[in-house]
């Protein structure tokens, strides 16, 4: 593991945004597993202004997503599909046809898991994962559990995921109660894993995920296994 402490958000979102532009130029049709939550917010910014200035070309590459909401469709403003196009995707030139969210809407969600990951091996597998951490050390919707779940799958949200995520939404209730997440086996199968954390909240899971022991109650902590794992954590 490369644990990578810098002192700024600003200085995190920099280094994780030369990363994901560096994957992308070592490897111009790559697959990017790619995050929402506010952490990557930062490094997509800077990607997008790389992009504008021609020195990163998204053209070839294709993205997959890690969790959706069930029950929002893509023109909810706090669908995952909704904050991939308007944080990202509309501002790159990357082909929108290529970029893959799960279907909250789908008429049967298990199908749509499933559809989920023959997509992820169709796609010949992620080259690079981003992934942000939740407090409880959920990655992607992978909620602590006593189990680690390999494939995409249909999650009901811990309390205090909803609880954390309702600063999205006008009220605690209209979060929605279930997600799907790629599971554990997409996310580890990923060739390099990109984890990025800030602020001193995150401090404590930052230390069980990735000092403490490996267990399915800190879903995160299974990254300690994985053979090309970066994590960038900055407590401001
Ligand atoms: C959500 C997402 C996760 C994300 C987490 C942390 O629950 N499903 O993928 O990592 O929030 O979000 P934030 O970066 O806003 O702390």
């Amino acid at each position: 593991m490369n644990f990578i402490r810098v002192n700024t958000y600003e200085e995190l979102s920099t280094r994780a945004s030369a990363i994901i532009c560096g994957q992308v130029a070592i490897k111009p049709n790559c697959v990017l597993g790619l995050a929402t939550g506010s952490s990557p917010l930062g490094a997509y910014a800077k990607i997008i202004e790389k992009n504008k200035a021609s020195e990163v070309d998204f053209s070839n590459v294709k993205s997959i997503n890690l969790d959706e909401y069930v029950g929002l469709d893509g023109d909810h403003d706090q669908s995952y599909r909704y904050f991939m196009n308007n944080n990202l995707f509309k501002h790159i030139n990357i082909d929108i046809s290529n970029t893959y969210v799960p279907n909250g809407c789908a008429s049967d969600i298990d199908a749509e898991c499933r559809a989920y990951d023959e997509l992820i091996a169709s796609l010949g597998g992620i080259d690079l994962q981003l992934l942000g951490i939740g407090y409880d050390g959920h990655i992607g919707f992978n909620e602590p559990d006593t189990y680690f779940e390999k494939a995409t799958h249909k999650v009901t949200l811990d309390d205090s995921t909803i609880e954390a995520n309702s600063r999205f939404f006008a009220t605690r209730d209209d979060v929605p109660k279930t997600a799907i997440t790629m599971g554990m086996g997409g996310i580890m199968s990923a060739k390099k894993v990109l984890l990025i954390a800030n602020g001193k909240g995150k401090r404590d899971i930052i230390e069980r995920a990735f000092f403490g022991p490996i267990t399915p109650e800190v879903p995160a902590s299974i990254l300690q296994l994985h053979p090309d794992l970066t994590v960038i954590y900055s407590e401001n």
